[in-house]
């Protein structure tokens, strides 16, 4: 379908260009994702992903190109600017503060704009629990991260990144270290995030768990765009192809990421 029958997207990219000294880690790289869809983007490791994603909260800013959300060019602004417009993140690797609760979490994800003022408002306590409860958290509130199993971890990532009840949201390798059961919890939260009308970027190394809930998927390789379409479509190019076969894409990541890695990626 054509632009005009869907509605204009609510995340837009294009020409996204970001280099790191000699290496080209991003180059060119567009694409659109309306409200109610999913973006699948794959690729092996280094490909880019990540900084796609980082490159749009404005974590890191782009040599060239441009990102609109809902029409507007949020290029250059800084990250909480860029999360206030309306986009929220779950990293890759979570790095929880060890010395807050669960809850203690979520409400900060919820307050960086006017900490002093929110803090007091009942408003933000309800809102906090809400979330907390609908990541299937009611449990565990208020807990330690360090007491907590891995994918509770990565349940409080989720819970951060929807706080402030994003249209754009950006999901970085989510099912990494998860078991099979764990990883349809975590598919159904995303379907949520998609039911509830937010554009989804996904990123993920396999492409079987991505075509399961994506829409479309892009592929990346060596930070250039390789191919788009269904999962399907992708699975059938020949570029795509030999990477696959290289057995680079579709391995799954075994060992679990420590919580506590020191860099974000
Ligand atoms: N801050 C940085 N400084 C220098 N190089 C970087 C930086 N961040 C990323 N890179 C490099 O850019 C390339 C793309 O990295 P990126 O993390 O975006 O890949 P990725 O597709 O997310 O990989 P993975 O599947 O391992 O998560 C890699 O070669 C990486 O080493
Ligand atoms: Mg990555």
């Amino acid at each position: 379908m054509s632009v005009d029958e869907q509605g204009a997207p609510l995340l837009s990219v294009r020409g996204l260009t970001k280099r790191f000294g000699g290496l080209v880690a991003v180059k060119d790289i567009g694409f659109d994702i309306r409200a109610g869809e999913i973006l699948g983007l794959i690729g092996p490791n280094g490909s880019g992903k990540s900084t796609v994603m980082k490159l749009i909260m404005g974590i890191e800013r782009p040599n060239a190109g441009s990102v609109k959300v809902d029409g507007v060019e949020i290029v250059g602004w800084l990250p909480y600017r860029i999360a206030r417009s309306g986009v929220g993140i779950v990293f890759q690797y979570s790095r929880p503060l060890h010395w807050q609760t669960v809850l203690e979490h979520i409400k900060l994800a919820l307050l960086p704009d006017s900490l002093f003022k929110l803090a007091a408002d009942p408003h933000v306590n309800t809102r906090t629990r809400d979330i907390a409860e609908r990541v299937g958290f009611a449990k565990v509130m208020h807990r330690h991260p360090a007491t907590l199993p891995f994918a509770d971890l990565r349940r409080m990532e989720m819970a951060k990144a929807i706080t402030r009840d994003p249209r754009v949201v950006l999901v970085d390798e989510p099912f990494a270290g998860l078991t099979a059961a764990e990883s349809e919890a975590f598919s159904e939260l995303i379907r949520g995030f998609r039911a509830e009308g937010r554009a989804v970027l996904l990123v993920d190394r396999n492409v079987k768990s991505l075509a399961a809930l994506a829409d479309r998927v892009l592929t990346m390789y060596l930070g250039e765009y390789v191919a788009d379409g269904t999962a399907e479509d992708v699975m059938r190019n020949e570029t795509v192809r030999r990477v696959y076969l290289g057995g680079k894409i579709s391995r799954r990541a075994n060992a679990r990421p420590k919580a506590s890695a020191t860099s974000r990626s």
